[in-house]
């Protein structure tokens, strides 16, 4: 059995394009954005590469479209274009989050 390969990477981004959290569909757009706005963060190759990931639910089911950051395991709600840049230039290029829009921190 041969394992997979996997390269480096730093942060993974999941944005939730359920329903119950948003109701209009504007996740799935942020998502199909999120390639060309991560830009080099999102290459391949770059050791500090944040990979990322839409998911059916995230649990929280409201509030959407909800966007959360791993490994610091830090949530955002109604994140939309201004906000999604935001979360790109100031929590994943900067190491600063964006306080005003986090509901959740994970507890470590
Ligand atoms: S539908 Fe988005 S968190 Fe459940």
């Amino acid at each position: 059995m041969t394992k997979p390969h996997m390269n480096p990477y730093s942060r993974h981004i999941f944005i939730c394009t359920g329903h119950y959290c948003d109701p209009d569909g504007k996740a799935a757009q942020l998502y199909s954005q999120l390639a060309h706005l991560l830009g080099p963060l999102g290459d391949y190759q770059n050791p500090n590469r944040v990979k990322r990931g839409t998911t059916p639910c995230l649990g929280v089911c409201s509030a959407g479209p909800i966007v959360v950051v791993y490994p610091e395991g830090i949530w955002y709600h109604h994140v939309d274009q201004v906000v999604i840049r935001r979360i790109i230039h100031e929590h994943l290029i900067h190491n600063s989050p964006v306080e005003e829009y986090i509901f959740h921190r994970l507890k470590r």
